[in-house]
């Protein structure tokens, strides 16, 4: 493995020289060579095996319709907020469009039906935890992440008053018909990146990123990354209740096996979804919740390419690394990852332009009725 990983260092310094292309572009080869050559590894370990076989919905177990939590209707109170309709519903129970009567403003309350799950000491516990866990999140202030206004417990219920974001969640972009070009998810994604290395360097994981936790409005360049630290609650939760882990396609490997996670695991989960928006499917999939665990704990990824082969090799390489199965051999941290995509997302507009002058950009294949956008700024 060490002298393929060398070949291929040689290899990206070669091309580097020839093309002459900049260091930065050379130092994003290098770094993700090595991502490379275990696949390359790995695919003569494995050769006749295959990837990512055809497979039935994965298993958002949590997902089901009907949390049959009670949440408060239009006109109702909730601690001091006025409701005004529910924006949304999650495993945990409803979001709710509350108004604020003291200065008018509208917020998005994330409802959990704490009682459901805990009794005695145990909701006591559960309790305080939420608010703990609350109270960490509302610190974060970055323009990409939901602010967190207040937390409480008013009528059984615990809430979260976070701002309320205009746009829709990234779930309908993994759709292979609503599917964004490859810069614009690389621009999205380096945008979360960037949010999650400052969550990071506050001590704040994120341990539940998916498409369902990032709002964005295209139209508007905004993207808001959501539903930080209510995972470490909200799992426990359901593991007690036996619904189990809240969107197991996304965890990473040390996350399902229950081990202590740090911001490398959200890198992975991020991984996922960027394989989900370029690929309109999952790395892993399985028809069993043992069967997907398994793949995650063992099984590589499939490469990009061989899913979308008009992607660049450089992006596949990234892609590959952020999906490792150990966390020390992922990209270094957020920030990284986002300078890394930006490049890449660069890239593409560039041949892309130069391949096609005064064309939509689209540098992997267009397809069906894609949500295009010129985006975004940063
Ligand atoms: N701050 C917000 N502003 C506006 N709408 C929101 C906000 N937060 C959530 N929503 C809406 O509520 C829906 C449900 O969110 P919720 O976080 O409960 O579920 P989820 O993320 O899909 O799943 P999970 O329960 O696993 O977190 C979201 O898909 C979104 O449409
Ligand atoms: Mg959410």
């Amino acid at each position: 493995m060490a002298d393929a990983f060398s070949a291929l260092c040689a290899q990206a310094w070669a091309v580097g020289l020839l093309a002459g292309v900049s260091a930065t572009w050379l130092a994003l080869l290098l770094r993700t060579a090595r991502a490379r050559s275990r696949a390359l590894v790995c695919a003569v370990a494995s050769a006749g095996g295959q990837h990512g076989a055809a497979a039935a919905p994965h298993a958002d177990l949590a997902h089901a319709d009907g949390t049959g939590v009670p949440a408060p209707s239009g006109g109702a109170m909730l601690g001091r907020y006025r409701i005004e309709r529910e924006l949304g519903r999650g495993a945990m129970g409803a979001v709710l469009l509350g108004r604020d009567p003291q200065d008018g403003r509208l917020l998005a309350i994330k409802t959990l039906a704490l009682g459901r799950q805990h009794e005695g000491s145990e909701l006591a516990e559960a309790q305080q935890r939420f608010l703990r866990e609350a109270e960490m999140a509302s610190r974060l202030q970055h323009p990409d992440i939901v602010r967190i206004f207040e937390a409480g417990q008013a009528q059984g219920l615990a809430y979260i008053a976070m701002e309320h974001v205009h746009g829709h969640d990234l779930q309908r972009h993994t759709q292979l018909a609503h599917q964004l070009q490859p810069p614009v998810v690389l621009r999205v994604v380096a945008r979360v990146a960037d949010a999650l290395a400052y969550a990071h360097t506050q001590g704040v994981v994120h341990r539940d990123v998916k498409p369902a936790n990032v709002m964005v409005d295209l139209d508007a360049g905004s993207v808001k990354v959501t539903d930080f630290g209510i995972a470490r609650f909200a799992d426990s939760s359901r593991t007690r209740t036996g619904m189990v882990l809240g969107t197991p396609s996304f965890m990473s490997p040390e996350q399902m096996a229950g081990r202590r996670v740090d911001g490398r695991s959200d890198l992975y989960s991020l991984g996922v979804m960027l394989f989900q928006l370029l690929c309109a499917r999952l790395p892993h999939e399985a028809d069993s919740l043992a069967g997907l665990m398994s793949q995650i704990a063992n099984q590589r990824a499939p490469d990009i390419r061989s899913l979308r082969p008009q992607l660049p090799r450089a992006l596949a390489d990234l892609v590959a690394l952020t999906l490792e199965k150990r966390p020390e051999l992922r990209p270094a941290g957020g920030a990284q990852l986002a300078q890394d995509l930006r490049l890449i997302a660069a890239r593409m507009e560039v041949e892309s332009a130069q391949q096609a002058p005064g064309a939509v950009i689209d540098a992997g294949a267009v397809r069906g009725d894609n949500d295009d956008r010129e985006f975004l700024p940063r």
